[in-house]
């Protein structure tokens, strides 16, 4: 986790809960695959939906799109669809009766939306906008990697959760992202939004408020700033089951210990 440090100012943090306004883009990424973004926007999308907010999930994997898996479902029509003007978003939306919020889904391993070139990304970024205005929130669920694409759509929402575990390889994954979108929020380079961070997979509470002042220390130390802390989300046995059997953790689960702590970091970013 070594970098050259930067003498640039931080920008101050916004004041108040994230996501007391509507119309919010809220972005998942992690650097490192397979650490839970996709299950984690489920869930959130899942919770902010139970709070009355009206949402969209979005699945802006563009290379390996896997949330229509994860629920089991089997999406008519999907960002690809309406990038070529096929169907507005309005019509390429399904929605999830049991989690009260749509989905717009992806498309895995077509390669129709991975490597995108300036015209299709800055389309994708369109439909992300359009869909922010219909839409009290827009949970964004990203790839792996900090490719161009994932930087563009993470710079472009109103707040990034960071996801980290207490994996070293994540942890230096999860820095890299906070890092480039430090850079891009300092350029003026469209990235207006506060980025936070969710420790995933923690052992206990304890082991992972380690993580995060872990995570927070280097970005202090190298970027001047000190991301804050959206919520510690627990390990737990039923999440794996809630995902192999294509269903949302807050109706199979709802006492589950995962559950619980995806309950109290909506809280928090709502006030
Ligand atoms: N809080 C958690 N507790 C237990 N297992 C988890 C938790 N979060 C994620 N997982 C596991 O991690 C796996 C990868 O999750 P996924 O959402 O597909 O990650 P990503 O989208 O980051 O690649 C899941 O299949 C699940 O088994
Ligand atoms: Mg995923």
């Amino acid at each position: 986790m070594t970098t050259t440090p930067t003498l640039l100012p931080d920008r101050p943090a916004p004041i108040g809960p994230a996501l007391a306004k509507r119309g919010r883009i809220v972005a998942i990424a992690s650097g490192k695959g397979g650490v839970g973004k996709t299950w984690f926007a489920i869930t959130l999308a899942h919770a902010l939906s139970r709070q009355g907010r009206r949402v969209l999930l979005f699945d802006g994997d563009l290379g390996l799109a896997n949330v229509d898996i994860q629920l089991g479902l089997i999406p008519a029509h999907d960002l690809a669809t309406v990038l070529a003007g096929t169907r507005s978003l309005a019509q390429a939306v399904q929605h999830h009766d049991a989690g009260g919020f749509d989905i717009l889904a992806g498309r895995s391993g077509s390669g129709a939306l991975s490597a995108l070139d300036d015209t299709a990304l800055e389309a994708v970024l369109a439909t992300l906008r359009d869909a922010a205005t219909r839409y009290d929130h827009v949970v964004l669920d990203l790839g792996a990697g900090i490719d161009r694409t994932t930087r563009r759509m993470s710079a472009f929402a109103d707040l990034l959760l960071v996801l980290a575990t207490e994996e070293p390889t994540s942890l230096t994954d999860a820095y890299a992202v906070l890092k480039l979108h430090h850079a891009d929020r300092m350029s003026g380079e469209g990235a207006n939004g506060e980025a936070r961070i969710v420790v995933n997979q923690a052992g206990n509470a304890t082991s992972g408020e380690r993580t995060y002042a872990t995570l927070a220390r280097a970005c202090a130390a190298f970027l001047g700033h000190t991301p804050r802390l959206a919520g510690i989300l627990r390990r737990d046995d039923r999440v794996r089951d809630a995902i192999r059997r294509q269903t949302l953790l807050l109706q199979r689960h709802p006492n589950a210990t995962a559950a619980g702590d995806v309950e109290r970091l909506v809280e928090g970013l709502l006030g």
